[in-house]
């Protein structure tokens, strides 16, 4: 059934995220028929325009993001006239009861702020005394949740004081990722896996996040972050999270959450002594990417060319547990790599005695490759007989394959943000992120920063289009292995 028409105040509304990601999603939502007939929309933001002008906007960048046979000029006005515009300075505490008189009191209020994380403490602030926000509001906040754990506490705090956790829809959109979600139906639906899931079948698991584009003109927010907080923090830990969990008992958000932050408590904490052998920071240098020169990190527009921060990482994550002991996650993420593509590589311990031809030992593993991006699907590797009299018993590895596309025909794979905004309308927390999660993933990658920052090392070198530091391939061949590639 559609959840309940929403009242959603967005604010930052003409900001990147809206404008790229949120009114796209909601455009989808509504081609979905998943809008209740009377959910509206604020849009919020401090730029002196008309209702006219920005609906005229709305319909422009909407024809630009969508696709073609996705844009439809009719549904695009329909859905511009749920769209209502305010002019507010956020900082202003009087000029939020203006947000009153929109509100209709039958419809769920969701607000999302798609602004910079520190204004999240004065919006929340400056709505509680409002008559339009009540303790059935629901609140959405992005990442980043802070720059470290002190940081991140204080905003926690802010929200704290006006909303109840079970208010707070906090976004990673790799939660709503089509195959992260499958990755809760391969784990707990088939009990095949479930029962080959530790340190007894599996040998090591990779992860990798990689992405083509430099840092997009972003240079001021990225350089305060780098890729440890901007993608190891949040994405990969909580793929991490899912792949390690231990099974939860229902699929309600608390149970879930419960199991992947006993993970986070469980993380290794890497100290100064480990860091040459568990972690390698990179920054990418000039190079070729899509057979166009690109400019270093350090020759970016507004580049500080005296700039440490990494564009890229590495880490051997070991999680002290029962089920992980012994068992290396090796993760890696990265700007201006030779693609984009992401992908979760489960790596099956060979059998105990092995029978077959010695030189193909090193094939004697079975493998399942979780495809997040592009091709969406998963592949199992499994052994086979080569065909033919005279290969006697010589064995070939090959694909059970699955690549959603192609097997559940052409139907459009939803975009994350058009999943959570549905989660939130229908009020699930499931995929989103609690505040206890938040804060240990910060205590994990705060030991880190510091230990670089104590250590004084810079950033190791790499060219853009390449996978990374040398160092980070060292990483992994030092215990016997190596990052995986599909021949
Ligand atoms: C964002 C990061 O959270 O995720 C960006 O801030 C990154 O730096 C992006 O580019 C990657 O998301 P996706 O969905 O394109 O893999």
């Amino acid at each position: 059934p559609l959840p309940a028409s929403c009242d959603l105040m967005l604010f930052g509304a003409l900001g990147n995220l809206a404008r790229k990601k949120l009114f796209p999603a909601l455009y989808q939502l509504d081609r979905a028929g998943l809008l209740a007939e009377n959910s509206r929309i604020l849009a919020i933001a401090r730029r002196d325009l008309s209702l006219e002008e920005m609906r005229a906007g709305l319909i422009e960048n909407l024809k630009a993001a969508v696709a073609d046979d996705e844009f439809d000029p009719e549904l695009a006005a329909s859905f511009a006239a749920r769209v209502d515009y305010q002019l507010l300075d956020f900082t202003d505490t009087a000029a939020f009861s203006e947000l009153n008189s929109w509100r209709n009191s039958e419809n769920h209020l969701i607000v999302y702020m798609a602004t910079p994380p520190a204004m999240y403490g004065e919006i929340a602030r400056n709505l509680k005394d409002q008559s339009c926000c009540t303790a059935r509001t629901r609140v959405v906040v992005e990442k980043p949740i802070g720059h470290d754990l002190a940081s991140s506490k204080v905003i926690n705090d802010a929200l704290a004081e006006v909303y109840d956790e079970s208010q707070l829809f906090r976004i990673d959109h790799y939660l709503g990722k089509e195959t992260v979600q499958n990755l809760i139906a391969l784990r707990f639906a088939n009990n095949l896996f479930a029962s080959q899931w530790d340190q007894n079948h599996i040998s090591h698991v990779e992860i990798t996040v990689a992405e083509s584009t430099g840092i997009d003109g972003r240079w001021g927010y990225f350089d305060k972050a780098g890729q440890v907080r901007d993608m190891i923090q949040n994405h990969l830990l909580q793929l991490l999270c899912l792949i390690a969990m231990d099974p939860p008992a229902d699929l309600s958000a608390d149970s879930i959450r419960d199991e992947k932050v006993k993970i986070l408590k469980a993380l290794k904490r890497i100290t100064p002594d480990m860091m040459g052998q568990y972690v390698v920071r990179g920054q990418y240098a000039a190079g070729a990417s899509n057979g166009k020169v690109v400019p270093g990190y350090l020759e970016e527009d507004g580049a500080d060319k005296a700039s440490l921060t990494e564009t890229f990482v590495a880490l051997k994550v070991e999680i002290d547990n029962w089920r992980w002991s012994g068992v290396p996650f090796y993760i890696r993420t990265g700007k201006r790599m030779p693609e984009k593509m992401a992908q979760i590589i489960i790596h099956f311990k060979p059998a105990p005695h092995y029978i077959f031809d010695p030189d193909q030992k090193h094939l004697a593993n079975n493998k399942l490759i979780i495809r997040l991006q592009p091709d969406e699907g998963m592949a199992l590797k499994i052994l086979t007989k080569e065909h033919g009299l005279d290969k006697g018993m010589r064995l070939r590895q090959g694909p059970l394959e699955l690549t959603f596309s192609e097997t559940f025909g052409a139907e459009r794979i939803p975009d994350a943000y058009e999943r959570l905004l549905w989660e939130v309308m229908r009020g699930s927390q499931y995929l989103f992120v609690r505040r206890d999660e938040v804060e240990h993933a910060w205590r994990w990658v705060d030991q880190i920063i510091q230990n670089w920052h104590d250590l004084g090392e810079p950033p190791k070198r790499y060219a853009a289009g390449t996978w990374g530091p040398v160092a980070s391939i060292a990483l992994i061949t030092r215990d016997g292995r190596s990052w995986y590639e599909d021949v």
